[in-house]
């Protein structure tokens, strides 16, 4: 089956080497385009791709696509193909709904929010199919995005909340991690930061790997922690005045911009 990724931005990009890492795809068997084709040229370096001349090549001889443009640039892009009926598109962008894809492809349509860490095949892709998916279909497409991710199947009400959870994640708990090594440095200024930053990313890997393999919830966690009377508690009494507040914000502005990103969405639906 080939595969095709139409904008090779950091999403293309990062699916191309994640399907190849995972073994899932041969890369013969993927066929990409860019706008600016030297992109496609620089990953093709490093795997063996194939370059399609246009969009509209990668329709006709993918049977999966994967659409990894800008959300506005999404359906003005699809709108201008022709494509064929049994060929399965998948949007990557969020605030595009799986109406506004059936309104642009007659065939199967699904909605994936992926994740920079499938780059390490770890981390969680969100999907969302429409009820066209043949069974085939839907096969060929979960072993694709288990084999980068745990594939987890969502309502689109849901997505938008679940999305800052994972797909957003990555970045936010860099921005998190960040925030805690200047801390600490700015307590402690012989500290450099270089060692503050790495002692937090081993750190954090031990802890997800403490959570996952010993199954281990979060409140185990912090009561092995957090001693009663101990330094730990005193820290996470000062996190629970002010992150449950901070969080809350979080969710109500990432909400607030899907919602003006989905207007604009539907005005490019909306006959003029
Ligand atoms: N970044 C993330 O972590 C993340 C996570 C989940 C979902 N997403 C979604 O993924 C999508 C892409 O995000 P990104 O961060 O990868 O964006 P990006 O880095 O800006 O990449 C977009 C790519 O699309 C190409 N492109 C634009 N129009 C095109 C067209 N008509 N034909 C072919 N290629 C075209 C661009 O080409 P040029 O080289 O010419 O600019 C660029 O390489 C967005 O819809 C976003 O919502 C992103």
């Amino acid at each position: 089956m080939n595969i095709g990724i139409i904008g090779l931005g950091s999403i293309g990009q990062m699916l191309v080497a994640a399907f190849c890492k995972s073994a899932a795809v041969a890369p013969g068997q993927l066929v990409v385009f860019n706008r600016t084709r030297e992109k496609a040229e620089r990953l093709q370096a490093d795997y063996p791709v194939s370059i399609a001349e246009s969009a509209q090549e990668v329709c006709q001889q993918a049977e999966i696509v994967f659409v990894c443009t800008k959300p506005l640039d999404i359906l003005p892009l699809l709108r201008e193909l022709s494509i064929p009926a049994g060929t399965h598109v998948v949007s990557v962008a969020a605030g595009v709904s799986i109406a506004d894809l059936e309104r642009v492809h007659t065939g199967a349509v699904s909605k994936v929010i992926p994740t920079v860490t499938s780059q390490v095949l770890r981390g969680v892709s969100l999907y969302t199919c429409s009820q066209r998916l043949t069974l085939q279909q839907r096969e060929a497409f979960l072993s694709l995005l288990s084999a980068i991710s745990v594939a987890q199947e969502v309502s689109e009400r849901e997505i938008e909340t679940v999305t800052i959870l994972t797909s957003s994640a990555p970045g936010l708990i860099a921005g998190m991690l960040e925030s805690f090594a200047q801390a600490a440095v700015r307590r402690t200024p012989e500290l450099s930061i270089e060692l503050a930053r790495s002692m937090l990313v081993e750190t954090m890997l031990g802890t997800a790997l403490l959570l996952q393999k010993e199954q281990l919830g979060f409140d185990q966690l912090i009561e092995r922690v957090a001693t009663k009377g101990g330094i730990t508690e005193e820290g996470l009494r000062v996190l629970d005045k002010t992150l449950p507040r901070g969080f809350d914000e979080l969710f109500a502005m990432t909400e607030s911009k899907h919602g003006a990103l989905k207007q604009m969405i539907q005005q490019q639906t909306s006959p003029q």
